[in-house]
């Protein structure tokens, strides 16, 4: 098999760089190719496979959906979405939440409800704050509240309305938005994932969050990434002890099936009126049962406390491993989800570790990204540090 990416397929777009192998089935935090090659899965479909793969629980559970309803409209009510709003909402301290399909939905959602209530405040052309090397998606809206020219290029004009202001760093905040009547809010990771695996400090958190609540700005915070159990707390920012007005959140929390949402806090849950927003497929009812049963299949096996054990000890092997290797820069990141920055692109490592038996991603070009299924044990951590040590020394002897 070759490191290189396939040449372009004939009929679908060639969106993507993809390494030459096809998954056709998977167990636990082990997948297979269509020849039949296993891998163990440090990727987890990009932090979705909450529960891993062929989950003896979720799979009979949307089996069992299947045959009752998949798909009513979001012109009947849906009772999952009564059931998984009260159960996020009940974990997140929150009140309501709207449910889509997609992160990038998520988050169009939040931008527009900071709008709106900047509208309804009488702000005719409201302003959020967003951050260097930030990520929320791929639509015009999020692109541009994206902090990253590379994937901005080629869409102009984005949309106006952003303030970008450095990670981290409260007094640039606090000037960048300095005498402005339109600003409505601040929206943030607590670690940008595609960015890089940066962690917003627990007391910089703290100071968003009062600087909000001084300034009557809602704290948007985008736990697409970092949310639902990741991090070893069911959404990341309850590190730092804060709940946020509105937050966003898909990827896991359907554990494969496309789940998206946002949470509202009582100055963000009654802003959206009918006619306000909606989607087609948001909150169907397989949708729904998804989130429900990863949930609750989480909180029955410990998932939480599991991630954070298990990612503390894979993070700790790491450091061990990479201490004083000349190229490794750091291992950073919390629970089950890591990066470890080089000194150099290393783009090239993915289709070694593919041959190697082992899947991850590599974001901001030289940070290697590692965000399995959150019932990966301490064993397979060990293995995926044993694949992966010896792939990263022989690419920085090079
Ligand atoms: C923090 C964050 N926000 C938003 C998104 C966009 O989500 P989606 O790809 O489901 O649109 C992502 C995806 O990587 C993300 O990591």
């Amino acid at each position: 098999m070759s490191a290189a990416a396939e040449p372009t397929s004939p009929h679908v777009m060639n969106t993507y760089g993809r390494l030459p192998i096809a998954l056709s089935h998977g167990q636990g935090c082990r997948v297979w190719d269509t020849q039949g090659k296993a891998y163990i899965d440090g990727l987890g479909g990009i932090a979705v496979n909450t529960l891993g793969h062929n989950h003896p629980e979720l799979v009979p559970a949307l089996q069992d959906q299947l045959t009752k309803i998949i798909h009513s409209s979001n012109y009947y009510h849906v009772t999952g979405q009564e059931t998984l709003g009260s159960k996020l909402t009940e974990l997140a301290g929150m009140s309501k939440a709207f449910f889509c399909s997609t992160g990038l939905e998520a988050n169009e959602a939040a931008i527009k409800l900071a709008r709106k209530r900047g509208h309804d405040k009488g702000i005719e052309k409201p302003q959020i704050v967003v951050y260097e090397h930030a990520f929320h998606g791929r639509s015009i809206a999020t692109l541009s509240a994206t902090g990253n020219p590379k994937i901005q290029a080629g869409f102009g004009p984005l949309v106006e309305g952003f303030i970008r202001v450095p990670l981290n760093d409260i007094e640039a905040l606090k000037k960048a938005t300095e005498g402005n009547p339109n600003v409505v809010a601040v929206m943030l990771e607590t670690i940008q994932g595609e960015g890089g695996i940066h962690e917003m400090r627990l007391d910089y958190l703290q100071q968003v969050r009062a600087l909000c609540d001084a300034k009557d700005w809602l704290m948007v915070i985008d736990e697409i990434q970092t949310g639902i159990g990741r991090t070893g707390k069911w959404f990341a920012h309850q590190w730092a002890g804060i709940v946020p007005d509105v937050m966003s959140l898909a990827k896991g929390l359907g554990s494969g099936v496309p789940v998206g949402a946002i949470l509202g806090g009582p100055k963000a849950a009654e802003v959206f009126g009918p006619g306000n927003h909606g989607t087609t497929f948001g909150g169907n009812p397989l949708a729904m049962r998804a989130g429900v049963e990863t949930l609750r299949i989480m909180e029955k096996d410990g998932l939480l406390a599991n991630a954070e054990k298990v990612g503390a000890h894979l993070k700790s092997a790491l450091q061990a491993a990479f201490e004083g290797m000349a190229g490794v820069k750091e291992v950073r990141g919390q629970g089950l989800m890591l990066g470890i920055e080089l000194d150099r692109p290393c783009g090239v490592l993915l289709g070694r570790a593919c041959e190697a038996g082992l899947l991850f991603s590599v974001t901001a070009d030289s940070v290697i990204r590692l965000v399995p299924p959150l019932i990966l044990t301490t064993a397979e951590a060990d293995e995926i540090v044993a694949l992966l040590v010896p792939l990263v020394r022989a690419f920085l002897a090079e």
